[in-house]
Parts: structure tokens; sequence; C-alpha cells
């Protein structure tokens, strides 16, 4: 059983799924060769994972953890699948509490609305816009943006996973009164209508990924953000990615006929919300590894759990991982990005 490659984005994974899952995972581990996921900083070559299945997993995992406790003792239910990063301090008030356990995803999330470019754009529409997020995950982040950040915006939120769009359905979609809608779909083929949105997201998605180049999948997915969007319409884009994949893809954005207007570097307000996020990602990680019964299976379990607990940690970018060095020596950085197209 391979959980890196083997799982399925149609598929929401129960409890006593996941269980089965990951035992599979342990007990077979002696017959498939060296662990692919370094125990010492949770690194993984891009071929060997595949992220319809890594997150596959991620998602039912959230959904099967339910409400824990943070190590301030604040219950939480982990919905963000974002790093984020710390509130830069010539912004505006931020929309997260300081003990927030998930205030970084939702600095991530608000800071797409402080270019005054952008809040230009909505207030001169009386902040009746209509926008769609590629790649949403749970759709926290648009959940915090229709209720916290633009109070009468329409929000339609698409992300590959089913088990990440079934949480939208199930935490967010049923408070926001119609005003919210959750898509499954590959954002490369969007079954979303040409020049219909005043705004697309892309926060942290998983593409744009491999350094030094644009692949075929970012061309197509930012083409569908282009087809979308309104003349006039922006796109906002946030991500840590490898420093040399920017320049390619910002060719690729202005190939398409985007005018890229403003680009700001936060890595470091990013490594900050690491440092400060350490002690709670090590209780939700500890908390995630303690209910899987294979982790105790003699001398294979403990093992494993080595190797899940490193790769969980570098997935994160908690301070030690090899993503989190990646940000500290300038190999990825973070930035915030609009791209806006002409009217
Ligand atoms: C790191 S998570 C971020 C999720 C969310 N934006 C958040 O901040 O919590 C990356 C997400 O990108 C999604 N993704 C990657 N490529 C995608 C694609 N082509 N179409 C739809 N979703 C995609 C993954 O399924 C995953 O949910």
């Amino acid at each position: 059983m391979d959980i890196l490659t083997g799982l399925n984005e149609k598929a929401d994974y129960s409890s006593k799924q996941l269980q089965a899952i990951m035992a599979a995972w342990v007990i077979t581990s002696p017959f498939v060769g060296e662990p692919k996921m370094s125990v010492e900083n949770g690194d993984i070559d891009e071929e060997d994972y595949s992220k319809q299945s890594i997150y596959s997993l991620l998602y039912s995992i959230y959904r099967s953890m339910g409400v824990v406790k943070s190590d301030k003792g604040i219950s939480y239910e982990q919905v963000f699948n974002t790093w984020g990063y710390d509130w830069p301090e010539d912004w505006d008030k931020g929309t997260a509490e300081d003990d927030d356990p998930q205030r970084f995803g939702k600095n991530a999330y608000a800071g797409h609305f402080q270019w005054p470019l952008v809040k230009d754009y909505v207030s001169e529409r009386d902040g009746k816009v209509h926008v769609v997020e590629m790649g949403c995950g749970t759709g926290a982040g648009a959940h915090h943006i229709c209720k916290n950040v633009l109070p009468k915006c329409t929000f339609e939120c698409v992300d590959m996973q089913q088990a990440a769009i079934h949480t939208c359905d199930r935490k967010f979609v049923p408070e926001l009164g119609g005003r919210l809608k959750a898509t499954r779909a590959d954002c490369t083929e969007l079954p979303i209508d040409d020049a219909s949105t005043d705004f697309v997201i892309v926060n942290e998605t998983h593409v744009t990924e491999i350094p030094g180049q644009a692949t075929d999948e970012d061309r197509r997915f930012f083409g569908s953000a282009f087809r979308i969007l309104k003349p006039g319409g922006y796109l906002l884009w946030a991500n840590a990615i490898p420093d040399n994949t920017w320049e390619p893809c910002f060719e690729v954005i202005k190939d398409l006929g985007f005018e890229l207007t403003e680009v700001r570097d936060v890595t470091q307000l990013a490594v900050d919300a690491r440092d400060i996020d350490a002690d709670r990602v090590n209780a939700y990680v500890q908390q995630c590894l303690d209910k899987f019964y294979g982790f105790r299976i003699p001398l294979l379990g403990r093992k494993k759990r080595l190797e899940a607990e490193a790769g969980l940690k570098n997935f994160i970018r908690h301070p030690g991982s090899n993503l989190y060095e990646n940000m500290t020596n300038g190999t990825d950085t973070y930035k915030l990005v609009i791209a806006h197209k002409p009217a």
C-alpha cells in the first residue's frame, strides 16, 4: 500500500478505511524498499508522490480528527491547509484574533483584499462582487472571506478533492445562506462560464511547484483563471514556490493577456508564522499519529510513525523540515501577486 500515490481524489475515506490504509502502509513497508520520505526532514521527490493521493489522505485525516485542542487548550477543527504568514504591520488591522489556532491561514486569505486597487474595485461595486477560488481545499478561506472580509460577496470555491468539498458542504456552505457554493473539479477544466467572476483567488494551490519552469498544467490552470474573469477583474495569487519558478509563471500570465500589477515578497513573515505556530503544529501532529493503530504495530509501526511525522511536518513547512529550510535560505519565496485582466 503506497499512501503517497495509491489514493483517489474522488474518494472521501471514512475513519475505518483510514485505519486500514495506514495499517496496510505499515505492514507492507518491508516489501517496498527504502522509505520515500526522509525521516530527518520529510523531504520527498516530486515523482514519488501524487497530489491526488496526498491531499485525499490529508483531508480525510482532518475530517476524521474532528475537533482537537491546540497547544493553548483552544478547541478547533483543522480546516486550513495553508502555511500563511504573519500579518504585515503596514496593513490595516487583520481579521483574525491573536489566539486563533488558524490565524495564519486566515491572514493569507484576508491579505488578498488589502491591495488599494482591489479595495477600490470592491467599494465601487458596493461590495457586491463574485469570487472564484481555484484550489480551495475545505473552503475555510472562502468562508472567512464571505463572513469577515466581503460580507456582500458571492463565492464559488473549487478543489479536485472530494473529501475537502464534503467538509465545505458540511461545515461552511449551510451557514452562508446561498452565498457560498463548493464544486469538485480539476481547475484546468473549470465548469464555470467565461467572463463571469470579478476575482479569482489562488491561495497556496499546489501548482507551479517545479523549479525553473511553468508546466503544461500551470498554463492550463492560469488559462482557466483568465477565461472566467470578467474584463477588468483580478487574479489574486499567493504561495511559497521555488524562487526560480515565479518568472516563468509571470511569462505565462502575461502571454495569456494579464497585466502583472503588484508583487510583494512576504517570505520572512511566512517563516515567522511557522515559528510562532510550531507548538500548535507539534500538538496537532502528535494527536493525528496517536489516532492510528497501525503505528502501534511492534517495530514496523514506530519506524513508519517517524516517517509520517517528518512527512506531515514537511508539508506544513514546520521548523526543521526541508520546506521550512527552503524558505529560510531563499530556495522558495512566498509572494503575493495581483494580475489584471484588461477591460
Ligand atoms: C496546500 S493546499 C491549499 C488549500 C487551500 N487553498 C488552503 O489554503 O487551505 C493545495 C490545494 O490545491 C489543490 N489543487 C492542486 N491542483 C489542483 C487542480 N488542478 N485543480 C483543483 N485543485 C487543485 C489540492 O487539491 C489542494 O487542496
